[in-house]
């Protein structure tokens, strides 16, 4: 069988939905903007949630992408053959437009037509109903329809076909997900058992028709969306028939360069050169995201650090010599570039802080082991000497918080990689005792709080979409008070405040706080009414609006003009007048960077 490449797929992708009137739509950053309920964006339709909410979209009611996305709950499960940090995803979406009809009949023609996989190689499942919402029957009669036997229909429960989650408040529907027989050897059983893990999940097709309120009521979304995403990298392993989805052609070239760097074979090696693989990918795709993150001890630079020394602690294991994780991410860039050119802007960032932290962490991680086979030995020693007093007494393998403290502190080992070593010696670490010596030493990091790793949806609350309207205000305030060279760098909102990251390189003098305070208070009381349309990027420039212009950019824009104040390119959502925000007041300043300041700011206090 003609092997089918990554760019193969994606092509394939493109021209099904193009043919389907679907307009395509950049990729996100992997570091979302503006919401702050995620550390990283997980699906294609997280950047979305205000156009599923009824928001109307610049380039119509039919969009489709390819998506970076990372998720991060289940590291530790990477070296295996499937599972990845890193990924991209395939969606498509109708905002309102079509539905379940086109929906089902789109997704088997892309299946069996253009995938060109056999009938009997297919199964799908549906929702099965519980007290809120009924089973889905009239979706699974729409595949029945396209010739789909109904044995390899089964129904399932919302922990199944419900997306995102029952739990969780915005935008939800059941779904209905698409399997794959993976086995070459067997044939298909007439009746399909989703417990069977030869069937393999590609596609995913979400009916977002509800709205989860607070209250726990479901009440119909004023729109009924499509909502789907299908994994490229897991699609393309099976489709060639590979068991392993690093044999693809993503990743063949970087096993190559590893196994050369090493002289040792990926045979031999599989778990380790995977975890490789898979860190460095994503650790580029941070550093070399249009919001680029360094490697810190909070938020996604905490996980980006934790995925770098991963992969440096499994490189020592099989002598990767040190400056190869950056030639890696190098070898990923030109891979990537064409899709996503911000890697190539990002480059020497990639290189240098990849080269930086190997440089640091190679020197504690010796002592750092050597520290950790003390513990365990001390606890060993333990274990006999209490024993000999009296031969029933109990120690257990357990690594006490303090000693794991010290390995973190001490010698920089992140909790996950001290828990992971801990399990290879049939030890465990007591992770409460740990959390208790970090909030001890430092403010507890958000992102050792499990919440922070679930996907979610961007944060639409009146509070969040007024200061996110002040940072409109600021910015252009900044550039009336310290000059035109005054560039956004990045933004982050919460309910309670929004942070801001603007290109200017000293401190802001107290004089100039207020100047900028006052100009954004004065446009608050003047009332202006924020105004919202839509043009080309061409356009948009010409009328002067600011933009981030290295980013991607669709083929419309939405401009939000605050006459006299702000006129920026932006997503939006957005105060309908400026009286809302009430009053503004900025209540910190900091350097974030070489050249960048970081201010804080709050509204209606
Ligand atoms: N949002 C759904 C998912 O992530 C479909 O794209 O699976």
């Amino acid at each position: 069988m003609e092997q089918l490449t990554r760019k193969d797929l994606i092509e394939k992708w493109r021209n099904f939905y193009l043919s389907k009137g679907h307009k395509e739509i950049p990729s996100a950053s992997v570091i979302p903007e503006n919401d702050p309920s995620v550390l990283f964006n997980t699906a294609g339709m997280q950047p979305l949630v205000p156009y599923l909410l009824g928001k109307s979209h610049p380039l119509g009611k039919r969009l489709f992408n390819v998506q970076k996305c990372i998720r991060t709950n289940d590291i530790d499960e990477v070296g295996d053959y499937c599972h990845h940090t890193f990924f991209e995803m395939l969606g498509n979406w109708s905002l309102g437009d079509y539905f379940k009809d086109e929906a089902v009949a789109w997704s088997y023609e892309m299946l069996t037509k253009v995938l060109n996989i056999p009938k009997d190689r297919l199964a799908f499942t549906v929702f099965k109903g519980n007290e809120q919402v009924k089973a889905d029957e009239y979706t699974a009669k729409l595949w029945i329809k396209q010739g789909v036997d109904k044995d390899r229909i089964a129904y399932l429960p919302a922990e199944d076909n419900w997306w995102p989650s029952m739990d969780l408040t915005g935008p939800c529907g059941s779904d209905t997900e698409m399997f794959y027989w993976t086995d070459n050897n067997n044939k298909a059983p007439k009746k399909f058992n989703p417990e069977d893990k030869r069937w393999m999940e590609i596609w995913n097709n979400v009916f977002m028709e509800f709205n989860h309120t607070t209250d726990g009521k479901f009440e119909p979304l004023k729109q009924k969306n499509i909502d789907t995403g299908m994994g490229l990298e897991r699609t393309i392993a099976v489709l060639n028939s590979y068991d392993d989805n690093y044999l693809t052609d993503i990743w063949r070239p970087i096993i190559k360069l590893i196994e050369n760097l090493t002289g040792k074979s990926y045979n031999d090696f599989k778990k380790e050169m995977r975890i490789i693989a898979d860190h460095i990918r994503t650790a580029t795709f941070i550093l070399g995201d249009e919001h680029s993150t360094l490697p810190s001890n909070t938020g996604a630079g905490y996980i980006l650090r934790r995925l770098i020394r991963r992969a440096i602690r499994t490189s020592k294991t099989i002598n990767l010599p040190k400056g190869s994780l950056s030639k890696i991410a190098l070898e990923y860039v030109s891979e990537y570039k064409s899709d996503y050119p911000e890697l190539e802007r990002n480059k020497d960032i990639i290189v240098k802080e990849l080269n930086n932290e190997e440089e640091k962490f190679s020197k504690t991680l010796e002592d750092g082991t050597k520290e950790f086979e003390k513990v365990i030995n001390s606890i060993i020693r333990k274990r006999e000497f209490m024993q000999k007093q009296n031969p029933n007494a109990i120690v257990e393998n357990i690594i006490s918080g303090k000693q794991a403290f010290r390995l973190y502190d001490t010698f920089g080992f992140p909790i996950e990689m001290t828990i992971e070593m801990a399990k290879e010696r049939g030890f465990n670490v007591d992770k409460n005792g740990f959390d208790n010596s970090y909030k001890e030493h430092q403010e507890l990091a958000r992102t050792t709080s499990a919440g922070m790793f679930k996907g979610g949806l961007a944060d639409t609350s009146e509070q969040t979409t007024r200061l996110h309207t002040a940072v409109h205000l600021m910015l252009g305030a900044l550039r009336k008070v310290l000059g035109e060279n005054v560039h956004q760098k990045g933004s982050n909102i919460t309910s309670e405040r929004a942070r801001f990251d603007f290109s200017f390189d000293r401190k802001l003098t107290d004089e100039e706080i207020k100047q900028v305070e006052d100009i954004v208070n004065e446009a608050i009381k003047k009332g202006i009414d924020v105004q919202c349309s839509e043009m080309t990027l061409e356009e948009a420039k010409n009328s002067g609006a600011l933009g981030e212009f290295e980013n991607k950019y669709g083929e419309k824009v939405t401009v939000y003009n605050i006459p006299g104040y702000s006129k920026e390119i932006c997503g939006g959502p957005h105060a309908k007048n400026t009286a809302e925000l009430k009053n503004f007041k900025i209540i910190k300043q900091e350097a974030s960077s070489a050249g960048v300041r970081r201010i804080k700011a709050i509204i209606n206090f």
